[in-house]
């Protein structure tokens, strides 16, 4: 069985003196139940991106953090290290205690130009250390309009897991599914729709790179995911989980979404 997981990617928010006073709040009532008995039985994985100025606050906040809590980056390097005035490096994310990283968000398709390219040389650059790349794809509202999005979101998938051998999915590799359309736009692809891209993403790895690697594929949604719509969502046979921005900054709204997805 795939174990559920809630991650929260916190964008360009939240300073190490806020994240700090997070972590305080948020840590506290993840010790409690029912989150404490849910991450115990390892039904539940949670997962926050904090921006890369926030990972040693919230490294040294989690020194006690209950199992099933791990923290991530929100994007990387692919070389080892070098001349790349602003990069960060794999090993630089391993060291401040990340166990994810985001590649290939639509911030970073869109606003920074990485390309199907840039996402692929992440991924394996990520599968070379102990990090576990969370890929995400997701098409664009006109794309979506031109009834492009099983093309583009096949691509995106493809591309960016292109030469990752199948027995590093399941385990190794997450898949999150976002339409452009639906990020911070406060509207959510209904449970079909995401449900439908979700099982389509999952069959694609599993006519590509084996049935059994795709059996145990986490495929997550992400576009304005809130308290509100997220027990929906998370009930779909392929919806193995929340890619969640905005009501992920304020630890009530974050523990609502974790709550409903028990
Ligand atoms: O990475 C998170 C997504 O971009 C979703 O953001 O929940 O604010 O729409 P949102």
């Amino acid at each position: 069985m795939r174990k559920m997981l809630i991650a929260g990617n916190w964008k360009m928010h939240m300073t190490a003196g806020e994240t700090e006073q997070f972590f305080r709040e948020f840590m506290a009532s993840l010790r409690q139940p029912p989150f404490r008995e849910a991450l115990g039985r390892s039904r539940l994985e949670v997962a926050l991106f904090p921006p890369f100025t926030s990972l040693y606050v919230a490294a040294f906040a989690l020194e006690e953090a209950p199992r099933g809590f791990s923290l991530g980056a929100q994007t990387v390097h692919w070389e080892t290290h070098g001349a790349f005035t602003g990069e960060i490096s794999p090993a630089m994310v391993e060291e401040s205690g990340c166990r994810y990283c985001l590649v290939g968000h639509s911030e970073r398709r869109h606003l920074f130009g990485e390309t199907d390219e840039m996402t692929n040389l992440k991924v394996r650059a990520l599968l070379a250390t102990s990090l576990r790349p969370v890929l995400c794809v997701g098409e664009t509202l006109a794309e979506r309009e031109r009834g492009e999005t099983f093309t583009v979101v096949r691509r995106q998938l493809l591309k960016g897991l292109e030469s990752v051998p199948a027995h590093r999915l399941g385990q190794d590799v997450v898949v999150a599914y976002e339409p452009v359309w639906a990020i911070g736009t406060g509207k959510t692809a209904s449970d079909d729709d995401a449900q439908e891209v979700c099982h389509f993403l999952r069959s694609v790895v599993g006519d590509q790179l084996g049935a059994e690697g795709a059996e145990s594929l986490r495929v997550l949604y992400g576009g304005s995911v809130k308290a509100e719509n997220s027990a929906g969502l998370m009930a779909r046979p392929d919806i193995d989980g929340a890619l969640v921005g905005g009501a992920s900054l304020k630890s009530d709204s974050f523990l609502a979404i974790l709550r409903e997805s028990l």
